[in-house]
C-alpha cells in the first residue's frame, strides 16, 4: 500500500537477498520506522514485542525467521530450535502454525545446504501467496458493500475491531481490503474504528484508512452498541486469528461484544479470513488465549503536544487481567469472507468451501472420542 507516495509490503526480503525488513509497527501511528533483522532471534522478539502483529503478518515474519535462522546455520537442529523459538513467541493466531509447518515441510528433506535459499523462496511465496489471498477477500467483500450500498442512500458504514487492515498482513489486509477495492472503484464507504484498547489497533487502522482517503471515524470500545442501536452500522466487519473448522471466530478481546450487539440490532457480522487462519482441529473453547503483561492495562502511551513519546500510567498499582483475545460463536456471525468466497459460519459452509482440509464430522468425533 502507498505511504508517503511510496508503495510499502509491511515485511519484504532486501535486495542483499539476506535481510528481512519490515515496518515497526509499535512506532505507528507517530513516526514511520523501517527495521531491518538478520537473525532468527530478531524475528521472534518482533513477534513478541508486537513490532509485527496481525494473524497473517505473524506467519510472514515466522517464515522469514526460519530463513535466517537457516542461512546462519543449516543443520536439523538448527531448524528444530527456530521452529521452537518462533511457535513460542505468541500463542493463539493460527498462521503461525501454518507458516512453520509450510516451511518446515519445504526444506526438511532436503540436503542442508539447500536449505536456506529453498527457504528464502517459500517464505516470499508465502508473502506473495498472502497478497493474492487479500485481494480476492477484498473482491468477495466488495460485492457484499456493493449490495448493501444498493439498498440505502449514502455511505455504507461498515464498523471494524482492531486492525485487519495491510498492516496486519502483508499488504491490503484481509477485513479491510473490501474497504479499499470499494473506495477505489468509487463506492461511498465509512468506517467506524474501534480504539481497541489496551494497545490501540484501532489507531493504526484509522492510520491506514487516513492515508488511503477512505472516510473514518473513531471511536471507543464501547460505543459500537449505541451506534447499532441508533441505526448507524450497516454491518460489521472484522478479522480473526483463528477460525474453528465449526466456524468459532477467535478474534482481537472485543469481537464477541460487538457481535451480540449486532445480534440484538439485527446488523450482519461478517468475518473475513484467509483459509490459513482456519485451524481445523480445534474448537472454540480449546483455543489458546493469549494473556499479556498488566502494563498494557494500567498505562497508556502517546505523544506530548511537545511530540515527544510518553507512557504514563492512568491508574494507581492496581490488580489486572489482560487477555488478549475472545471467541465468537458461529451462530452470531452472518458469514465468513474467505479467498473463494462467502460461506456460513459453520462446518457445513466451510466444509463446502475447502473439501480437501475438512475432515468429515464423523471422523473428527471418532478422533476426540480416542482423545
Ligand atoms: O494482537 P494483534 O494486534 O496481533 O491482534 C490482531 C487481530 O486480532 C486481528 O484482528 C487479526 O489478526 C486479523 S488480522 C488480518
Amino acid at each position: 500500500m502507498n505511504v508517503g507516495g511510496k508503495q510499502y509490503r509491511s515485511i519484504w526480503l532486501e535486495a542483499d537477498g539476506r535481510s528481512v525488513s519490515y515496518i515497526d509497527q509499535t512506532e505507528l501511528p507517530f513516526a514511520f520506522v523501517v527495521r531491518r533483522m538478520t537473525r532468527v532471534d530478531e524475528a521472534a522478539e518482533a513477534i513478541r514485542a508486537m513490532r509485527v502483529r496481525g494473524a497473517p503478518l505473524i506467519g510472514a515474519t515466522a517464515a522469514f525467521g526460519i530463513c535466517l535462522a537457516l542461512a546462519e546455520d543449516h543443520t536439523d537442529a538448527s531448524l528444530k530450535s527456530a521452529v521452537e523459538l518462533l511457535l513460542a513467541t505468541r500463542p493463539t493466531a493460527r498462521n503461525l502454525r501454518w507458516a512453520l509447518d509450510q516451511m518446515l515441510a519445504e526444506v526438511k528433506d532436503l540436503r542442508p545446504p539447500q536449505r536456506p535459499a529453498a527457504a528464502f523462496a517459500k517464505a516470499k511465496a508465502i508473502c506473495d501467496q498472502d497478497v493474492a489471498v487479500c485481494r480476492a477477500i477484498g473482491e468477495h467483500g466488495f460485492r457484499l458493500l456493493r449490495e448493501t450500498s444498493a439498498t440505502k442512500r449514502g455511505p455504507v458504514n461498515v464498523l471494524t475491531h482492531c486492525n485487519a487492515g495491510w498492516l496486519a498482513c502483508v499488504d491490503l489486509g484481509t477485513a479491510l481490503a473490501p474497504v479499499y477495492r470499494a473506495h477505489a472503484a468509487g463506492l461511498p464507504v465509512h468506517v467506524w474504528v474501534d480504539e481497541t484498547r489496551p494497545r490501540n489497533q484501532g489507531a493504526l487502522t484509522a492510520w491506514e484508512l487516513k492515508a488511503h482517503g477512505v472516510p473514518h471515524t473513531v471511536i471507543v470500545d464501547n460505543a459500537g452498541g449505541l451506534l447499532m442501536q441508533q441505526g448507524k452500522v450497516d454491518l460489521c466487519l472484522v478479522g480473526t486469528d483463528r477460525t474453528t473448522g465449526q466456524g468459532d471466530v477467535c478474534n482481537k478481546i472485543g469481537t464477541y461484544l460487538k457481535a451480540l450487539a449486532a445480534k440484538d440490532n439485527g446488523v450482519p457480522f461478517y468475518v473475513a479470513l484467509p483459509s490459513s487462519s482456519i485451524d481445523w482441529e480445534t474448537d472454540g473453547r480449546s483455543i489458546p488465549i493469549e494473556e499479556r503483561g498488566a502494563d498494557e492495562v494500567v498505562c497508556v502511551s502517546g505523544r506530548t503536544g511537545a511530540g515527544e513519546r510518553v507512557t504514563i500510567s492512568v491508574m494507581p498499582e492496581a490488580s489486572t487481567a489482560n487477555y488478549g483475545f475472545d471467541v465468537t460463536p458461529a451462530r452470531l456471525i452472518t458469514a465468513l469472507v474467505t479467498e473463494r468466497g462467502l460461506c456460513p459460519a459453520s462446518a457445513k459452509g466451510l466444509r463446502a468451501l475447502f473439501p480437501e482440509n475438512a475432515e468429515p464430522e464423523r471422523r473428527r468425533r471418532q478422533r476426540r472420542t480416542r482423545g
